[in-house]
C-alpha cells in the first residue's frame, strides 16, 4: 500500500527531471520506512550489557594531538559544510535559523562566511563553504548568500531530501501529490547529509576539485571553527571519520555519547537507552563526554558507503501534529542523525575537544551569552574574554524571553556578565542600559507586574522580586 501511494506521488509530477529526483527520494524514504517497520516488529534494541566504554584509541584527548603541526597545505583537501536545514521556530523566528542576528549585526551565516573568508585570506587557501539546506530554508538562504558573490569565498548550497510525513493511524503518506501543503513533508534529519551530498552531485564535484575531507557542523554552533590540528590528525591517522566530543556537565546529560559495541565505535543517544538505564546514561562519571556534532568526514568513504547502500543509521521516529480540516492529526516522521553513521567508517574515532568548540545557540539564554562582553568577535569567531575562568555562566530566562522578539524588547542592551555565575529571570522584566550582573542574580516578577532594572545598575548576588531587594 505504501509503495503504491508513493508511486502515485511521483506520478503527480509532470516535469521529468523533477520526477526522477522525487522518485529517488521516495525510494530512499521507502527503504527507511521498511527498515523502521522491520525493526519495530522484531523489537531489536541495544543489548545494554554489551556496552563498553570506548578504548583509548577510540576516544583521544585533544591535548595529545595539540603537538601536531598545523600543516596549512592540508587546507587544499578541505571543504566546510554547515547544516542549514533547520528553521528558527524554537526561538520564535520565521525562516532559516541561520539568519537570526547573533552578534554585532551578524547572522549565524554571516559569521560562518567571515570565518572561512579569514581562513582563506590568512593561509592563501580556497576552502569552499557548503550549505545543506532543506526545502524549508533553501529559497531564503539562496537569496541571502547573493550578497557574498563579491567576497573571497566560494559558497555552494544543495538541498537535502524532502520526505512525506506518514499518518500515524493508517501508516500511509500524508501528501496526496507533490504540490500538497508543505507541512505534509519533512526534512529527514541531518543523517540525510550523505545521500543528499551524493544525489546533488556536490560529492563528485568536491572530489574532482581535490577535496578529500569535509568538516561538518551545526549551523548554530558558533564554536565550530576550522582546526588545523584536527585536520592534520585526521590525515595522519587515515581515519575516515572523526567526531568531536566534549566533557559533559550537568547541563548536557542528554547528549549522545560514544561507546564500544561489538568491537565497533558507536554513538549512543538517550532515545536508544532502555528506560531502566537512563539514569546510568546521564551519569557524567560513567559517560564522560558527548557529541558536539562537529564531524570530520572522508569524502571518498562517503561515496563508497552511499554507493553500496551501506549506511544504516539508527532511526529516530518523531511524532508531530498537523491540522487537517480543522482537526489535529498525529503524523510520524522518520529521521536519522549524521553522528550515528560513525560505525560504518574505517578508523573512526572521537577527539575530546575543549568546550570552546561547542557554543550552540538553541535558546535566547544562549543568545544573551554570545552577545555579551564574555566574548569578543574576531574575524567571525567568538573568543572568550581572557579574564574569565571557569565554566560559562548558567543563564535561565523565562517564557517572556522565549522568542527573539521578546528578548530584544526586554533586553535591548546586553548587560555586562564577565563576573556572572548564574542568572535567572522570570516574568515581565526589562533591563536598562549599562547594567552589570555579578555572581548569582535572580530576578522574579510575579504575574501582572513589571520590573524595570534601571540604567547603570550593578546587581551582585541579589534576588530581586518586585520592588523588594534581598
Ligand atoms: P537540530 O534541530 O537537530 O538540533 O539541528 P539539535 O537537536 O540541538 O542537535 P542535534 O541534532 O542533536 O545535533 C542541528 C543542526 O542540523 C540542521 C539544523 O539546521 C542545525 O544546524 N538540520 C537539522 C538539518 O540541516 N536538517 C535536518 O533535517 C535537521
Amino acid at each position: 500500500q505504501m509503495r503504491n501511494a508513493l508511486n502515485k506521488l511521483s506520478d503527480s509530477v509532470e516535469d521529468a527531471e523533477k520526477r526522477a529526483k522525487l522518485e529517488n527520494e521516495l525510494d530512499s524514504f521507502f527503504t527507511l520506512f521498511r527498515r523502521y517497520l522491520v525493526e519495530k516488529a522484531s523489537g531489536t534494541t541495544l543489548d545494554w550489557d554489551k556496552i563498553r566504554s570506548p578504548n583509548p584509541d577510540e576516544v583521544v584527548d585533544y591535548s595529545t594531538i595539540q603537538q601536531q603541526p598545523a600543516n596549512v597545505a592540508n587546507l587544499a583537501k578541505l571543504a566546510v559544510l554547515k547544516l542549514n536545514g533547520g528553521l528558527g521556530t524554537s526561538m520564535g523566528c520565521v525562516g532559516p535559523k541561520s539568519v537570526i542576528e547573533v552578534r554585532d549585526g551578524n547572522t549565524f551565516l554571516d559569521l560562518s562566511v567571515r570565518q572561512i573568508e579569514f581562513l582563506n585570506r590568512q593561509y592563501d587557501s580556497d576552502v569552499p563553504l557548503l550549505l545543506m539546506n532543506s526545502f524549508n530554508t533553501d529559497s531564503d538562504t539562496e537569496h541571502l548568500i547573493k550578497k557574498y558573490t563579491a567576497n573571497r569565498i566560494r559558497i555552494r548550497s544543495f538541498n537535502q531530501s524532502r520526505y512525506p510525513r506518514v499518518f500515524k493511524d493508517s501508516m500511509l503518506p500524508v501528501p496526496s501529490d507533490y504540490e500538497d501543503d508543505l507541512d505534509a513533508w519533512y526534512p529527514p534529519g541531518h543523517g540525510d547529509l550523505f545521500e543528499a551530498l551524493h544525489a546533488s552531485g556536490e560529492l563528485d564535484a568536491l572530489l574532482a576539485s581535490g577535496r578529500e575531507i569535509v568538516f561538518v557542523s551545526n549551523g548554530d554552533n558558533l564554536g565550530a571553527t576550522v582546526d588545523l590540528k584536527i585536520l592534520n590528525h585526521m590525515i595522519e591517522t587515515g581515519a575516515e571519520y572523526i567526531m568531536e566530543l566534549t566533557d559533559k556537565t550537568r547541563a548536557d546529560v542528554k547528549g549522545g555519547t560514544l561507546i564500544s559495541y561489538d568491537g565497533q565505535v558507536r554513538l549512543l543517544e538517550v532515545a536508544q537507552v532502555p528506560k531502566e538505564h537512563v539514569d546510568e546514561f546521564k551519569n557524567i562519571r560513567k559517560f564522560k563526554n558527548f557529541n558536539t556534532n562537529n564531524l570530520w568526514i572522508n569524502l571518498r568513504a562517503v561515496k563508497r558507503l552511499v554507493e553500496s547502500s551501506s549506511l544504516q543509521m539508527e532511526i529516530i521516529p518523531n511524532q508531530k501534529t498537523i491540522v487537517r480540516g480543522g482537526h489535529d492529526i498525529n503524523v510520524l516522521q522518520l529521521e536519522t542523525a549524521c553522528g550515528a553513521a560513525i560505525r560504518h567508517f574505517k578508523g573512526a574515532h572521537g577527539v575530546v575537544v575543549p568546550r570552546s568548540r561547542f557554543l550552540p545557540v538553541k535558546t535566547c539564554s544562549d543568545l544573551l551569552l554570545v552577545k555579551s562582553d564574555l566574548f569578543c568577535l574576531e574575524h567571525g569567531a567568538l573568543k572568550l574574554d581572557p579574564s574569565r575562568f571557569g565554566p560559562n555562566p548558567l543563564i535561565k530566562l523565562g517564557s517572556h524571553f522565549k522568542k527573539v522578539s521578546g528578548f530584544n524588547l526586554r533586553i535591548p542592551h546586553i548587560p555586562k556578565i564577565v563576573e556572572l555565575d548564574h542568572l535567572t529571570i522570570t516574568g515581565n522584566v526589562f533591563l536598562g542600559k549599562g547594567v552589570t550582573l555579578k555572581g548569582t542574580v535572580i530576578i522574579v516578577c510575579s504575574d501582572g507586574q513589571k520590573i524595570d532594572i534601571p540604567n547603570g545598575s550593578v546587581l551582585e548576588n541579589v534576588v530581586v522580586t518586585g520592588n523588594l531587594q534581598i
